[in-house]
């Protein structure tokens, strides 16, 4: 199993190319069961995850060609891919796929709408929490789809298609809200979903889901209306930059001192993040076609974040912050309220030095003036990444483990990380 290898200390100067966002790439994908044309995506990222939903939508039938691979634009490396879902072959998502990536449950929502069935296993549980997905059921009845829970199967029936109807949801969930937007655009009538979750994610599909012909408006705010139509066409769609790894990056830097742009990326995906970061001292300038991101010298203050859905601090970037806390000059406290289980990064952030202490949903983090490296491991992607730029900052050698969780969300982390300074290695093995 590969490692990561870091000896830390470095400070990082250079450019970042931002990649497209995994959490916005995953659902654009699902999109193009939605219809017998070609969706064509511009900026897809190359991670173990989009390959894992590679397959499985081949599994559904979709045909995936991949146009000029990995080649360069603007400094990144970007890949335009096009899905083609002329047929669908099996409306079953089998438990061997979807259990190893919760997104592919996210396939129930244009399976139904366009061919009135879907069977797909329940995703299970998984490091972060228990992660249900009973909204999803109830949103999906809402638009007269009927449910039943089978041998771990989710059976849903649509036989003479979905009818448009109105769902508040008692909680706001990304995914449940990308479901019942696809589901919706099918629809006979007018769908309207409230408190639904407003990331910039949502906005992403909404966008892809106009350009394929839907009727959608208020994506992006709690109410979302769409007119279902009777068929959607291909697009051409760019998938937008990845703001948990622009945060990372940012993140890194407040950590190591130093001046990076971040490249392609932009300010507002990610403004509450972006103000705790400038609280703790880190000099953050909006350019042309990015962002800038310096710290040199000065302490880093302490600064009290809770995560909350978009556009509070997201969940997704909880970990790399308590990273950068843990050299604050002061106490700070960092509360999640998404995710019942997502402190694992806290026993591992220990080995580096750090001190923190968890009493419920809160931890309390008492900044040090140096972290050592030692070998950690996580066990899920954000974790991990959060172990990598602690090592980054730490005195002497820091490898991480279980690397296979990094490639599944953040690309060619090494190499941007090695363009900047940092002494960075993969082991193979
Ligand atoms: C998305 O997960 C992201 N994944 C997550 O990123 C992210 O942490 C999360 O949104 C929150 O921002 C992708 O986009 C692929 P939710 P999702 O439904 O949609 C509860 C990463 O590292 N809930 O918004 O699965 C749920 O348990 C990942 O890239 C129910 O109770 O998250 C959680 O407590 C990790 N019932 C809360 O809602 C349901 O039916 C929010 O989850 C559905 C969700």
């Amino acid at each position: 199993m590969d490692r990561i290898r870091i000896v830390g200390g470095n400070p990082l100067n250079g450019v970042i190319p931002i990649s497209g966002a995994k959490n916005a790439a995953l659902p654009l994908m699902i999109a193009s069961l939605l219809t017998d044309d070609t969706l064509t995506l511009e900026n897809l990222p190359h991670l173990a995850d989009v390959e894992q939903l590679q397959r499985i939508l081949g599994n559904h039938g979709v045909d995936i060609a991949v146009v000029g691979r990995r080649e360069r634009q603007d400094g990144a490396y970007a890949r335009t891919v096009h899905f083609t879902a002329r047929t669908i072959v099996d409306t079953t998502a089998p438990y061997e796929l979807v259990s190893k990536m919760r997104a592919s449950f996210w396939v129930i929502g244009p399976l139904l709408a366009r061919m009135g069935e879907a069977r797909v296993s329940l995703p299970g549980g998984c490091a972060i929490g228990t992660r249900p997905v009973d909204l999803f059921i109830d949103g999906l009845r809402h638009l007269g789809a009927e449910i039943d829970i089978d041998n771990g199967y989710v059976d849903a029936r649509a036989p003479k298609g979905l009818i448009g109807g109105r769902y508040v949801f008692p909680k706001v969930s990304v995914g449940a809200t990308h479901v019942m937007l696809m589901a919706a655009t099918l629809a006979r009538g007018q769908t309207v979903i409230e408190n639904a979750a407003r990331e910039p994610e949502v906005v992403d599909l909404a966008n892809c889901l106009i350009a394929m012909g839907a009727k959608i408006s208020g994506a992006g705010t709690s109410i979302i209306t769409i007119d279902g139509v009777a068929a959607l066409s291909g697009a051409r769609h760019r998938v937008l930059p990845d703001r948990i790894e622009t945060g990372t990056y940012a993140m890194a830097v407040a950590m190591t001192g130093g001046d990076v742009l971040l490249q392609n990326t932009s300010e507002k995906l990610l403004e509450n993040a972006l103000l705790a970061l400038r609280r703790s001292g880190t000099e953050i300038t909006a350019e042309a076609g990015g962002i800038r991101v310096r710290r040199n010298g000065g302490d880093i203050l302490p600064v009290d974040v809770t995560t909350d859905p978009f556009p509070g601090f997201p969940t997704d970037l909880q970990a790399q912050f308590m990273a950068l806390m843990s050299r604050a000059n002061g106490i700070s406290h960092i509360t999640e309220t998404i995710f019942e289980n997502r402190f694992m990064h806290v026993q591992e952030l220990a080995r580096l030095g750090a001190q923190v202490s968890l009493s419920g949903q809160t931890a309390t983090v008492t900044g040090v003036p140096v972290l050592r490296g030692a070998p950690v491991m996580a066990t899920d992607l954000r974790a991990s990444v959060s172990l990598v730029i602690a090592g980054l900052a730490a005195e002497g050698e820091t490898v991480v483990n279980r690397v296979y969780h990094l490639d599944r969300g953040f690309e060619r982390l090494e190499e941007k990380l090695t363009n900047c300074g940092a002494v960075v290695e993969r082991i193979s093995g």
